[in-house]
């Protein structure tokens, strides 16, 4: 299993991170024997998962719950869980039992927060404490109402300035990564040259330090809206309708189930039986 240390030596040595997210035993399984550095339980477990429209109503107890699951279906891959909308942003007593409850009850390996800011101060207690704390910058979807949407970050000079100066907050307060998302791969390219941790891309170009991507979108899952920086690596979706619809199909007309999907037992028993 990866440590902090392992993944800044991935970055030392320009050997590209692949992180997937992960809410399930089954998917989680499936990444470790793809060979998955990371797994993140992101928050986008509320849109994928749960069908909100957001990842706003997620809460701690969601992500403890979907974090044991990863943790029982791939124990040996570095789990990365999100801390949800506002779980960090009341006293520093209550972030710090959220973060907690997610590490002991959840078995996570370490926290993602969205944001700097106020969260920098948060990243330093946690980190002296002892939690590995992985930063998001850029779009950080907790904040869309603030941000006027799902928008790319970074674009002008202003934004761009304070990003960068952002991602060395963060990196000085002790995160031991930084997902940037959804900012133009110039800046996402200057970051990830300027910070000696690994900086983790999603809609932020190549020349990043890793790649993350969304489960679902990555294996083409649902109908949902898709962002134009996601590739499918796979098309499941249609494959789902024609064995959901072919299922539906053989209940209807009783060709399943079939003589080698089911048991029998000798007339003998059976005429005893029936009286
Ligand atoms: O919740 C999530 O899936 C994320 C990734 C998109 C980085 O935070
Ligand atoms: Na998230």
């Amino acid at each position: 299993m990866h440590t902090t240390l392992t993944l800044r030596k991935l970055k030392q040595e320009r050997i590209p991170i692949a992180m997937m997210t992960a809410y399930d035993a089954p998917s989680a399984a499936a990444c470790a024997q793809a060979e998955m550095d990371l797994l993140l339980v992101g928050d986008s477990a509320g849109m994928v998962i749960h069908g909100y429209t957001s990842t706003v109503p997620v809460t701690v107890e969601d992500m403890i719950l979907h974090t044991r699951a990863v943790k029982r279906g791939a124990p040996g891959v570095f789990t990365v869980t999100d801390m949800p909308f506002l779980s960090c942003s009341g006293s520093r007593n209550e972030a710090v039992s959220a973060v907690r409850r997610t590490i002991q009850d959840g078995g996570a390996d370490a926290v993602k927060i969205e944001g700097a800011g106020e969260f920098v101060p948060l990243i330093t207690a946690l980190t002296e404490g002892g939690v590995a704390v992985m930063s998001h910058l850029g779009l950080t979807p907790q904040s869309f109402a603030v941000l006027g949407g799902y928008k790319v970050q970074g674009k002008s000079e202003k934004s761009a300035g304070r990003l960068i100066e952002d991602a060395k907050q963060v990196e000085e307060a002790g995160a031991f990564a930084l997902v940037l998302e959804c900012v133009p791969g110039e800046l996402a390219a200057y970051i990830a040259s300027i910070l000696s941790i690994p900086v983790i891309g999603i809609g932020a170009g190549s020349r990043t330090d890793g790649q993350v991507l969304v489960y679902h979108d990555a294996l083409g899952i649902g109908n949902g809206h898709v962002p134009s920086f996601v590739k499918a690596f796979a098309h499941l979706e249609p494959s789902i309708h024609t064995g959901l619809s072919e299922y539906v199909k053989e209940v209807k007309d009783r060709s399943f189930p079939d003589a080698s999907h089911t048991f029998t037992m000798p007339a003998s028993i059976l005429e005893k039986v029936i009286t």
